[in-house]
């Protein structure tokens, strides 16, 4: 086994092994994928000031994420077809979450359903819905995930329409995957992972089929997307579901300061800056960079949390010390889950936990709750100068 020091490592093992299809999936952006890139290079540009001489004992990356206590600032952000990426994905995923003392979020497009995820968890997790046209769906979806006892929901904001990502329309994306002979080709490279899909039965959309009506191809996201989805959502419509939950709510996707400000009148308990990873609008800023712009217009309102681009440790540091109060992971876990199954994911929360945690001590902190913008250079023009 190959020593694994950075998510990068995960990554190349998780292509190695895992079909082509669902690799492809995980990583990868909306057209050009501009903004899939910046996700993460902007982050790059963003300095650290170290401090020396600063006594690092006693060092704690604890803080809470909407009021719940977490070990480090960083949940597992939804992501769909999960348990593709190895077999029971979710529940191994959400397994290691709850050890590791971090939120996992469980998407609608997950492999296990929910039921699947409270059987092998004894605390609550959060489910991520989509903003639908089907109330009643909606609102068995809901009572499912309150009977699972999950604490929060958090809803994508984001996702109306879906942004065209080439590589899983050339592939043929579907869960299963549809046999095809270049799909054969590139499954007999991958012997493990199809002997440990075929031990489980979880291989189906396991929220959707048998409980979603009349949609036509029920193993492909983009089918289901195109069938399901509220082209006319509003922001009435996002404050009507969420007063069909009665416990805490998180609004993801939000980008926008005017948005931001708009999102304070649904009642959320947070809201994520986040671009959808760079698979929905190409071309939009990046997360970290529109950060500080919805900082200045909610900051003192609401929590703010971040995703899309966090890679590692430093890359947390960098947005909570810009003032973001939690952040999640998504391509960062599912490499480690595509390498290794739980254990993988385990190993991704333990790389960023090191690096984050380090990476503290030697920016001179000693706890995550104290660090700030005094950590950081970020540059003059990071956010940038445009036209009105
Ligand atoms: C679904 O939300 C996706 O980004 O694939």
């Amino acid at each position: 086994m190959p020593v694994i020091t950075n998510i990068a490592d995960l990554k190349k093992l998780h292509e190695r092994r895992t079909p082509r299809m669902f690799y492809d999936y995980a990583e990868s952006g909306s057209w050009t994928e501009q903004t899939f890139r910046e996700n993460t290079t902007d982050f790059d540009k963003i300095r650290l000031r170290q401090r020396i001489a600063v006594d690092m004992t006693g060092r704690t990356t604890k803080t809470k994420m909407i009021g719940e206590d977490v070990s480090m600032p960083v949940a597992l952000a939804p992501v769909g077809l999960t348990g593709m990426q190895n077999a029971d994905g979710e529940m191994k995923a959400a397994r290691a979450a709850e050890t590791f003392g971090v939120p996992f979020t469980l998407s609608t497009m997950s492999i296990c359903s929910i039921e699947d995820v409270a059987s092998v968890t004894t605390k609550p997790f959060w489910f991520q819905v989509y903003t639908l046209r089907d109330d009643d769906f909606m609102k068995r979806l809901l009572d499912r995930a309150k009977a699972a006892n999950c604490s929060t929901i958090v809803i994508t904001v984001d996702l109306q329409v879906m942004g065209q990502r080439h590589k899983d329309i050339k592939n043929g994306l579907s869960a299963p995957p549809k046999l095809t002979p270049r799909s054969i080709l590139n499954l007999a490279t991958k012997v493990p992972w199809g002997l440990e899909m075929l031990q489980t039965k979880r291989r189906f959309f396991g929220n959707i089929v048998g409980h979603a009506k009349g949609v036509e191809d029920p193993t492909s996201l983009a089918s289901w997307t195109n069938e399901a989805f509220d082209q006319s959502l509003n922001w009435e419509r996002i404050a009507q579901l969420r007063r069909m939950w009665d416990g805490k709510v998180i609004l993801k996707g939000i980008l926008d300061a005017e948005d931001a400000k708009l999102a304070l009148n649904v009642g959320a308990d947070a809201i994520i800056v986040s671009n959808h990873g760079g698979r929905q609008l190409d071309g939009a800023l990046s997360s970290i960079r529109a950060l500080p712009s919805i900082l200045e217009a909610v900051g003192d309102k609401i929590e703010v949390h971040l995703d899309s681009g966090i890679r590692s440790g430093q890359d947390v540091l960098k947005a909570i010390a810009m003032g973001a109060t939690g952040t999640y992971i998504g391509r960062a876990y599912v490499h480690g889950l595509g390498a290794m199954g739980e254990a993988g994911v385990t190993k991704a929360l333990e790389v960023i936990h090191k690096e984050l945690d380090t990476t503290m001590a030697l920016c001179g902190e000693t706890a995550v709750t104290d660090l700030g913008r005094h950590n950081l250079l970020i540059p003059k023009d990071f956010e940038g100068q445009w036209q009105d």
